[in-house]
């Protein structure tokens, strides 16, 4: 596993699951390179992923975030992180499915929440209940996601190092 990666390892799930944190220690260990595809946008734009759903749109976002999957998954295998809302095209899925294996990192619904309440500027999290929108978000999702290659339960109670010492056990 950690000589000779030959496909990319994708990170998808909801906001807070820990794919950033999880993902950057994933390469760490497996000497890898790590991408982050919401920062990859950010560095290409110049602009934050909410200044960009406010000036260009949720579209304009996703059309930009399929355009830097289709660069990352052509470059050499590493682990990449994608945005929460990534896994649910249908043309992304193949592109990940042709290139990566595919992980989910399920998680809870109320350690999401307690996650990403911590960073309120998740642009589709602005509205009156952003809580019931992450959980109507969780629930839409979770079918979509459970097509991944891998599932991958990170717990409560898991700092980012332990997470990582057991999806690396998973993906042997
Ligand atoms: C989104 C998740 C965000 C970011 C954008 C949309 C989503 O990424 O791509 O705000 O649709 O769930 P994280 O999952 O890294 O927060």
């Amino acid at each position: 596993m950690t000589r000779g990666l030959t496909r990319h390892i994708v990170l998808i799930g909801m906001m807070g699951a820990g794919k950033t944190a999880i993902g950057s220690e994933l390469a760490r260990r497996l000497r890898v390179p790590f991408t982050d595809s919401d920062a990859e946008i950010e560095a290409a734009a110049a602009m934050s992923i909410s200044e960009i759903f406010a000036r260009d749109g949720e579209a304009f976002f996703r059309a930009r975030e399929s355009q830097v999957l289709g660069r990352l998954l052509a470059g050499a295998p590493g682990v990449i992180s994608t945005g929460g809302g990534a896994w649910m095209s249908a043309g992304n899925r193949d592109m990940i499915g042709a290139r990566g294996l595919s992980v989910w990192l399920n998680c809870a619904p109320e350690l999401l929440w307690q996650r990403v309440r911590q960073r309120p500027t998740r642009p589709l999290l602005q509205t009156a209940d952003p809580k019931g929108t992450l959980l109507r978000l969780l629930a839409e999702r979770s079918p979509v996601y459970a097509q991944a290659g891998l599932e991958f339960l990170s717990q409560a109670g898991d700092s980012i190092e332990m997470s990582t010492t057991r999806l690396i056990a998973a993906l042997q």
